[in-house]
C-alpha cells in the first residue's frame, strides 16, 4: 500500500539530460519548505545497529514528512553489489529501510566501496524499476525548487585507488579515460552551479572536502572541486559528504567553515553513520572551524525554506546530538 502511495506522491521526472548531469525535479512541500534525510555508510544486513538508525529515521521521517532521502555511498558494504540480482540489495535496503516514511525517493551517489562490486548494478535501470525508490547515479542534478542539489561522483577523483588499489579491484567501467572524465565533470558542476538561481546550493558526494576523521580533507577535492565551490557568486552553499575509508568506520561529523571573501558561506556536513561505527579517531580543528563531532551510529535531517536551512544530528536511539541553522537575511545583511 505505501508503495502505491510513494509512486502516486513523488514528482520524479527526467527533464534535461546533459552528457553527464542528469536532471531530476522534486516538488517542494505546498509551503514552498523542504525535508529530508541524509545517511552513508549504512548496507550491512542490518548489523551494527544499521537496523537501529533506520528505525529512528523512520520515526523522524515521519515527524518531518519527509520529501525524500540522500545517500552519500558506501551503500553496500563491503564491496557494493555483485549484480542487480545480489540479494544485498533487500538484505541491506529494502528490509532494512521499512518505515513507511522511508517509501519516499532514496537519491544515491556511489562510494569507493560500490566501487569495489558491479558498479553498474546499482546505476541499473532495470533496479530502480524494480525498486521505485531507488536511484543512484554517478553525478546528477535534483531541483527541489526551494534548493538544488548536485550529487557529485567523488571516487574517481581520489589517486590512491588507482595507484595503490591493494587487493581491491575497482569497477572503473565508463570512467576511462580518468582525466577527461573528472575533466567533464568539474566543468559541468561548475556550469550548472553558475546557472542557479536556487535560494540554496547543496552540494553532495562520498568523499569528504574538509573532515576531521581518520584521513582528514581529501586534498584532490581541495585542489579540483573546493575552487569550483568557491566561486559560486551568490547564495549559500552546503556540502554533504560520508567517508568511504580504506579502513571502514561510521561517524557522523560537522565541520564548518566560511569563505567570507565573497560574501559566501561554504559549510561541510558529514553523515555517514548508518552502521558501523566507533573508530575513535578524530583530528580536532580549531573550534572556530569544526563545530561538532560525533563517531558512533546516527543520521542527520534537513529543512529548508525559503530564508532558513535547519540541520539536526541524531544518534542510534533518535536523540539529538547537534543542531545548526542559518538563515538568508543574516548573510545578505553582510
Ligand atoms: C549500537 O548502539 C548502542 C547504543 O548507542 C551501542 O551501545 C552499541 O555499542 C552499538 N553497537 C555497535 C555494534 O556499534
Ligand atoms: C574517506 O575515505 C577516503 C578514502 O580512504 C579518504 O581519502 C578520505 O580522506 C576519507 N575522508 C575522511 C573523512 O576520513
Ligand atoms: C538557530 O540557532 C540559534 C543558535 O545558533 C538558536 O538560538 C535559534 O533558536 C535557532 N533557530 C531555530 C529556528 O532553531
Amino acid at each position: 500500500m505505501s508503495f502505491l502511495v510513494f509512486i502516486g506522491s513523488v514528482a520524479l521526472c527526467l527533464v534535461v539530460s546533459s552528457a553527464l548531469l542528469q536532471r531530476f525535479e522534486e516538488a517542494a512541500k505546498a509551503d514552498g519548505s523542504l525535508s529530508f534525510l541524509v545517511i552513508g555508510d549504512w548496507g550491512r544486513k542490518g548489523a551494527y545497529n544499521q537496523s537501529e538508525v533506520a528505525f529512528q529515521m523512520g520515526v523522524v521521517g515521519e515527524q518531518l514528512k519527509i520529501d525524500f532521502v540522500i545517500s552519500t555511498g558506501d551503500n553496500f558494504f563491503d564491496s557494493g553489489l555483485r549484480g542487480i540480482d545480489d540479494p544485498a540489495f533487500d538484505e541491506s535496503f529494502t528490509k532494512i529501510y521499512t518505515s513507511s516514511s522511508l517509501q519516499k525517493q532514496w537519491y544515491s551517489v556511489l562510494g569507493n566501496h560500490d566501487y569495489r562490486g558491479d558498479v553498474e548494478a546499482q546505476l541499473s535501470p532495470v533496479l530502480t524499476n524494480h525498486h521505485k525508490r531507488w536511484l543512484c547515479l554517478r553525478s546528477f542534478i535534483v531541483n527541489a525548487e526551494v534548493a538544488e542539489l548536485f550529487f557529485v561522483d567523488t571516487t574517481p577523483f581520489v589517486d590512491k585507488y588507482f595507484t595503490e588499489p591493494g587487493d581491491h579491484v575497482y569497477d572503473w567501467r565508463g570512467i576511462g579515460p580518468r582525466k577527461t572524465y573528472i575533466s567533464n565533470l568539474l566543468k559541468e558542476v561548475d556550469l550548472a552551479l553558475q546557472e542557479s538561481n536556487a535560494k540554496w546550493k547543496i552540494v553532495v558526494g562520498h568523499h569528504t572536502i574538509r573532515s576531521a576523521g581518520l584521513h582528514g580533507d581529501t586534498d584532490e577535492l581541495v585542489k579540483q572541486l573546493l575552487p569550483i565551490l568557491q566561486s559560486v557568486s551568490s547564495g549559500e552553499l552546503i556540502t554533504f559528504s560520508s567517508n568511504g575509508s580504506e579502513i571502514i568506520y561510521g561517524y557522523i561529523h560537522l565541520v564548518h567553515e566560511l569563505f567570507k571573501q565573497k560574501y559566501i558561506a561554504i559549510q561541510f556536513f558529514t553523515s555517514g553513520g548508518g552502521s558501523k561505527a566507533w573508530k575513535g579517531v578524530v583530528n580536532w580543528r580549531n573550534p572556530e572551524e569544526m563545530k561538532f563531532y560525533y563517531d558512533g551510529q546516527g543520521f542527520m535531517s534537513v529543512q529548508v525554506t525559503e530564508t532558513e536551512i535547519d540541520i539536526v544530528f541524531y544518534d542510534v536511539l533518535g536523540h539529538v546530538l547537534y543542531k545548526w541553522n542559518t538563515s538568508k537575511q543574516l548573510h545578505r545583511a553582510w
